[in-house]
């Protein structure tokens, strides 16, 4: 039977319940979204297509400890390298995506300057999840070079909406990112 939306969210509450470690979290959790991944119908349809003109990112749960999106990628659509300020997953439904991941050292000021170097460059096709684990696991820069959109799920441990965020140049200077709403509210 195909795993449902439902019993995801059901298997994370329990997860994240157990444990706020998020080495923990992100480890037990990565092989129930692989599965999830592995049934787009899980995704109502209206939330795996993006609008005109737009990367797709919409809402799919709110919970106290965790929030899931569905976010499309269109072909040529990038994110230069950030942070989420909490622990996340990120699984590929559909497609494919190409992951730069970073390692940092040193604290985030808005200005200031942090150690960044890319660790690995990562192509992930349907069913690849990949990991965040701050505070130095969790920097990465996303890529759709092919001539398709993209489908995701991503879970984080907060709401990104509003959410202090940062970007960062190739020389590891830090600059501010907040994200806006989301599609559907
Ligand atoms: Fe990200």
């Amino acid at each position: 039977m195909d795993y449902t939306f439902k019993q995801f969210i059901e298997d994370l509450e329990a997860i994240t319940s157990a444990s706020q470690d998020h080495d923990v979290i992100t480890r037990r959790a990565a092989p129930l979204l692989a599965k999830l991944c592995g049934n787009p119908e899980a995704i109502p349809a209206e939330y795996r297509t993006a609008p005109a003109g737009q990367r797709g990112r919409y809402i799919l749960h709110r919970g106290p400890r965790f929030n899931v999106t569905s976010v499309i990628w269109r072909p040529g659509d990038e994110a230069r390298s950030h942070d989420h300020e909490t622990w996340g997953l990120v699984g590929v439904v559909e497609n494919e995506i190409q992951e730069t991941r970073y390692v940092s050292r040193g604290a985030r000021s808005l200005g200031g300057k942090v150690a960044l170097e890319v660790r690995e460059v990562l192509r992930h096709k349907a069913g690849a999840v990949s990991r965040l684990v701050p505070p130095h696991d969790e920097i990465h820069a996303m890529h759709n070079p092919t001539t398709k959109d993209t489908l995701e799920i991503h879970v984080y441990g907060k709401d990104l909406m509003g959410l202090q965020r940062h970007v960062f140049d190739a020389d590891g200077t830090v600059g501010s990112l907040v994200s806006g709403k989301y599609m559907n509210c």
